[in-house]
């Protein structure tokens, strides 16, 4: 084990071991949460926090999947002023730890049960070296459609069934004249689709060798190839005005009749909701064609840093213990879109896009389906991720053709492992 992170974990179990005396002070809380389905649920966790006397201290970095976060973040522990407390994903969260930068939520996570009841997927990157160091607020998932139902209904589309059947059903939308896929042109939005089309070409043991074990024969191979030809058929079906668009812009075409489909994680969800829609019957939500059965997924987590203020660690604590209430999980991920981050919260509140988002969750837990987002940094360390970044979108926007790509996608890789 890192010493570094030895000499912190010690000092952090002592101070948080004592955070009941002490005085709860306010959370800087460092976040990209910033579309109006995001901000609702974001108030969620706000006004829980504010009933309990923790004032919030609000951080926000604009830029869907985080990254601008991530850079705001790096500077600010530079600058030896961390807040104290940031949302974090996946392997982001496991490199701080090793860098002995976070704090340790053993005491609270042992008084509360949570190995019990955390799946063991969220706790792969809820704890470091044994010790837990985040505490994890929802499960996302990326292989997700999103769309308009009406617009389905005027012109005789069922859910489709497999691929094939997507892009016919998108075909059959712009030849209607409207926009078939609402697409946001942003690096982190190519590669959001391309976990559900990788999955769609090659079902989960070949995304499995492609992202997680970066299997350079799997990321090179006709599979690939064939995932690339399937995101050149999505750019095709998006409008001409797509590059740089916002995620929850390219939600709002599909939430105001503009267009049909997008393919999003299911933070989308919040969007729909946020604006008053229903699952059933203003929209639909169905796995990517031919992803069915997987689940690739992408968990928040608050991690809390190593601060020196006494009052401000018993903040972090009571945050945390907040983040992990049965309650909370329920009334936060409502909103969000998202899905409990523990096995034990009834799905009551949930609509049916939820309620089957929770399910499939446990069935893919069960069966080893349920595999980290390579686009939101569960699969692989950033370096890789953004390896795989630049080539899906240079192939997104015309750079590469497909075969290129994949033989890009394996070079790449391989500098960055
Ligand atoms: C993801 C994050 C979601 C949502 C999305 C768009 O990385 O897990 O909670 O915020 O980015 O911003």
């Amino acid at each position: 084990m890192d010493a570094c992170f030895v000499r912190k974990t010690a000092l952090a179990l002592t101070v948080i071991g004592s955070a009941g005396a002490a005085q709860a002070a306010d959370v800087e809380v460092l976040h990209w949460w910033t579309s109006g389905g995001e901000a609702a649920a974001l108030n969620v966790l706000k006004d829980d926090l504010q009933g309990q006397g923790i004032g919030w201290n609000d951080m926000p970095v604009a830029g869907g999947g985080g990254e601008q976060a991530m850079t705001t973040l790096r500077a600010r522990v530079t600058a030896g002023n961390p807040p104290t407390a940031v949302q974090m994903l996946g392997f982001d969260i496991l490199d701080w730890a090793a860098e002995g930068a976070l704090g340790n939520l053993d005491d609270v996570a042992a008084a509360e049960g949570w190995d019990a009841v955390v799946p063991e997927a969220l706790q792969a990157f809820a704890k470091y070296d044994g010790h837990w160091i985040s505490a994890p607020v929802n499960v996302h998932s990326t292989n997700w459609v999103w769309a308009n139902k009406a617009i389905l209904d005027e012109l005789g589309i069922d859910q489709p069934a497999d691929w094939n059947g997507f892009v016919t059903a998108m075909q059959k939308v712009q030849d209607a004249g409207k926009v078939a896929l609402a697409h946001g042109g942003q690096a982190w939005q190519e590669a959001t689709m391309f976990d559900g089309v990788v999955l769609s070409a090659g079902g989960p043991e070949f995304y499995k060798s492609a992202f997680i074990d970066l299997d350079v024969d799997a990321l090179g191979s006709d599979t690939m190839v064939e995932a690339f030809n399937r995101m050149a058929t999505l750019r095709s079906f998006a409008d001409e005005n797509f590059s740089g668009r916002d995620w929850n812009l390219a939600s709002a075409m599909v939430i105001n009749g503009e267009a049909a489909f997008q393919i999003m994680g299911d933070w989308a969800k919040g969007e729909f909701v946020n604006a008053g829609k229903k699952p059933g019957e203003d929209f639909i939500c169905f796995r990517v064609p031919g992803s069915a059965g997987t689940v690739t997924f992408n968990s928040d987590q608050f991690a809390m840093f190593n601060v020196t203020d006494e009052g401000a660690r018993g903040a972090q604590a009571k945050m945390a213990s907040a983040i992990m209430s049965p309650a909370f999980q329920s009334a936060f991920n409502v909103v969000k879109g998202s899905v409990p981050a523990r096995t034990d919260v009834p799905n009551d509140a949930f609509d049916a896009c939820g309620k089957t988002g929770m399910q499939e969750l446990a069935a893919a837990a069960d069966s080893g389906t349920l595999i980290g987002s390579m686009a939101h940094g569960h699969a692989n360390r950033a370096a890789v991720k953004n390896a795989i970044y630049d080539v899906v979108t240079a192939h997104f926007n015309g750079e590469y053709d497909a075969e290129t790509a994949a033989e890009e996608l394996a070079n790449a890789v391989e500098a960055a492992m």
